[in-house]
Order: structure tokens, then C-alpha cells, then sequence
């Protein structure tokens, strides 16, 4: 199966559902499921049936869009007003992806900025809005994987950390899509490491899942088996995705990408972020501004085991996600091109 026809987050034929693939499932099972109220979108989004940055964004849109849908009012404030209730709602899923709330400040843009049309045309425009932030999407995604390919040499070894992959935006991935397009290009020797990535397993379930069907030469490994795959020389070069780039480059990823990120440094090994523009928040100085989600401890003892594996009771901590240090970044792959240190100069030289 080629995973570039699996759809992450799109609007249904008849545009009145948001389709997602179910996550949670995969690699075992593919199933789409078909939301069109805001509490299940939220359930979705929250229980990462849909997850990754950009996915997340495009989910929210298209919720934000169906909301619209189902209101049943000519009164334009009244719409308005509704609207912003919907996306509080759908903002409140998740914290850590700037992506969500980046798309629904897009899409309640979109309507305050054209309150004086009637509300079927504003209808009409939101939808508009949730379709170019998905199309968008890709295309900043294949631009991410032009840039990317350009750093990469036939034979490399890739280690990656989580899913950032087809499957956590609307195509191609961000920290993946170079490996797509040296799939395109006819390589077909690369090599990529994918940790596991506890406690929810995205390397495992999801990284390793698209690759090997992709074709791609893909060897899983335990998050703590990444020193020794490196001491050993197989990694030539980690990239990874993001859910939240600050102004001087700190940033937010899935837990463990800070401890990848130090040992890249450790080995002398060039440790780039592919960094779509939809996740780069300039209104946050350094990483300590980024909130970070606490998930439920059972993530942690018993979700992915056939038994609980932890005595009852203990203390949990379960961070989705870390800070990584700007001054552990060798470059962000973004859409507009590789930004270098000094990064704050880099992005606002690309205009973000
Ligand atoms: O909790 P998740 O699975 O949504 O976390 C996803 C990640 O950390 C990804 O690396 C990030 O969102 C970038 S996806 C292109």
C-alpha cells in the first residue's frame, strides 16, 4: 500500500463530514472515521486518532468549517459569536502544536474579517479558508522535502524520533518528506532509524508502518538504543518535526526529541527540524513560553501493554512533549528554505 493515499484529515465527498483516519489503530487496522460534530473532533483531536502538527491544524479548520455548517441563524453576530464558541472548544484539544490555534485564528480571520456578507457566503468562504490551509499544507510540505533532499547523500543513515510523517500532516510529512522525494527521485538505498517513541509508540506504529510500505529500508529502534546506533555510525544526519518553534529557535517536539538532539551533538552529527511556517509562533521568545501537554498516567503503565506493567498507585509523569535547545539545532528545514543560526535573523529574513 503506498502510504501517500492515506488521508490523515480531509472533508468527505459531500462536504458535510471531516474524514479522518483513525491513528490509534494503525498499523493494524486502516479505518476512516466520519466526525461532523465539534465534540467528537475534539475527542479526535484529544485522543490523537488525529495527531501531528500540521494534521491537527487541518483537522480544526474542517471543524471549525462544520461547526459554521450547522448553525441555523441568518444574524451575522450571532454566527460570529457561535464560531468563536466552536473554536474556544476545539482550541482547548490540545496545547502544544501552535498549528491548532493558527488555523482557527485563520478561519475566525476569515469571518471577522467579512462579517458584512450574509452568513451562507461566509459559510462558503470558511470553507474556502479550510481547503487553503490544507492545500497549503502539501505544498509546504513537498517544499520542506525539496530542501531537505538537497542536505541528503545516496546511502545515508536517518534517525528520526516520532511521527512526522504523511500521516501527521495533509501529505508527505515534514521530517519524512525527504525521504519521499528521494523516493521520487529514484534513491533507493536510504536508511532510516525510527525510535519507538514511548509511551505512544508513533515511531513504532506509525513511522515504521509508512516507510516499510512505502518501500523505504526501515530499521525500528527503542528510544534508548539511539546512543549506540549512533556510536556505531549508522546515523548520518536526524531530522525531525516540531509542534511549536520559538522566536530564537527553541522548540517543542515529542518527548525525547531533547535527549536525540543532545546525543546528535555528542556524535558530531547534524540535527535538523523541518519546521513548516503554520508551526513557527514568533510571539514566544524561548521554549520556556511553550505550554507543554500532561497526558494520563495510564499512557504510561498499561496503555500499550497486554497487562499493567507498573504497581498501582505509583507516580506517573507523562510530558507529550520537550524543549529542545536552539543550540542544538544545526538548521530548520522550512518551506522558504534551511534557516541557520542566529535563528531569530534566519526567520524573520524569511518573513515569519
Ligand atoms: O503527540 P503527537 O503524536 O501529535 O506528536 C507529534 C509530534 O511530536 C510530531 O513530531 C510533530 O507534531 C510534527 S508532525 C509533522
Amino acid at each position: 500500500m503506498d502510504p501517500l493515499t492515506l488521508e490523515s484529515a480531509a472533508l468527505s465527498a459531500d462536504g458535510r463530514a471531516l474524514v479522518i483516519l483513525d491513528q490509534t489503530l494503525l498499523p493494524g487496522e486502516v479505518k476512516y472515521l466520519s466526525l461532523t460534530e465539534t465534540d467528537e473532533i475534539v475527542e479526535a483531536i484529544r485522543a490523537l486518532r488525529v495527531r501531528g502538527a500540521p494534521a491537527i491544524g487541518v483537522a480544526a479548520a474542517y471543524g471549525l468549517y462544520l461547526a459554521a455548517l450547522g448553525l441555523d441563524t441568518e444574524d451575522r453576530e450571532n454566527f460570529l459569536s457561535s464560531l468563536r464558541q466552536a473554536a474556544d472548544k476545539l482550541n482547548a484539544s490540545r496545547p502544544t502544536a501552535v498549528n491548532l490555534s493558527w488555523a482557527l485564528a485563520r478561519m475566525l480571520g476569515t469571518a471577522e474579517g467579512n462579517r458584512a456578507l450574509p452568513v451562507a457566503e461566509l459559510k462558503s468562504l470558511l470553507r474556502r479558508e479550510a481547503d487553503a490551509i490544507r492545500e497549503e499544507d502539501i505544498a509546504i510540505s513537498r517544499a520542506i522535502g525539496r530542501f531537505g533532499l538537497g542536505l541528503l547523500r545516496p546511502g545515508d543513515g536517518i534517525l528520526t524520533h516520532c511521527n512526522a510523517g504523511t500521516l501527521a500532516t495533509a501529505k508527505y510529512g515534514t521530517a519524512l518528506a525527504p525521504v519521499y522525494a528521494a523516493l521520487e527521485a529514484g534513491w533507493t538505498d536510504l536508511r532510516v532509524y525510527c525510535d519507538e517513541t514511548r509511551p505512544l509508540l508513533q515511531g513504532a506504529r506509525l513511522t515504521a508502518f509508512e516507510l516499510q510500505s512505502a518501500g523505504v529500508d526501515t530499521t525500528l529502534i527503542c528510544d534508548n538504543m539511539a546512543s549506540a546506533t549512533m556510536a556505531k555510525g549508522k546515523v548520518d544526519i536526524v531530522l525531525v518535526g516540531c509542534d511549536r518553534v520559538c522566536a530564537n529557535g527553541d522548540f517543542a517536539n515529542k518527548i525525547g526529541t531533547s535527549g536525540v538532539a543532545i546525543l546528535a551533538r555528542h556524535y558530531g552529527i547534524p540535527f535538523y527540524v523541518c519546521a513548516p511556517s503554520s508551526t513557527i509562533d514568533m510571539s514566544l521568545s524561548c521554549g520556556e513560553e511553550i505550554p507543554i501537554e500532561e497526558r494520563p498516567p495510564e499512557e504510561v503503565t498499561e496503555l500499550w501493554y497486554a497487562h499493567r506493567m507498573a504497581p498501582e498507585r505509583v507516580k506517573v509523569d507523562n510530558p507529550a512533549f520537550d524543549v529542545t535547545a536552539h543550540r542544538l539545532v544545526t538548521g530548520f528545514i522550512t518551506e522558504k528554505g534551511i534557516a541557520y543560526p542566529p535563528f531569530d535573523k534566519a526567520f524573520r529574513e524569511f518573513g515569519f
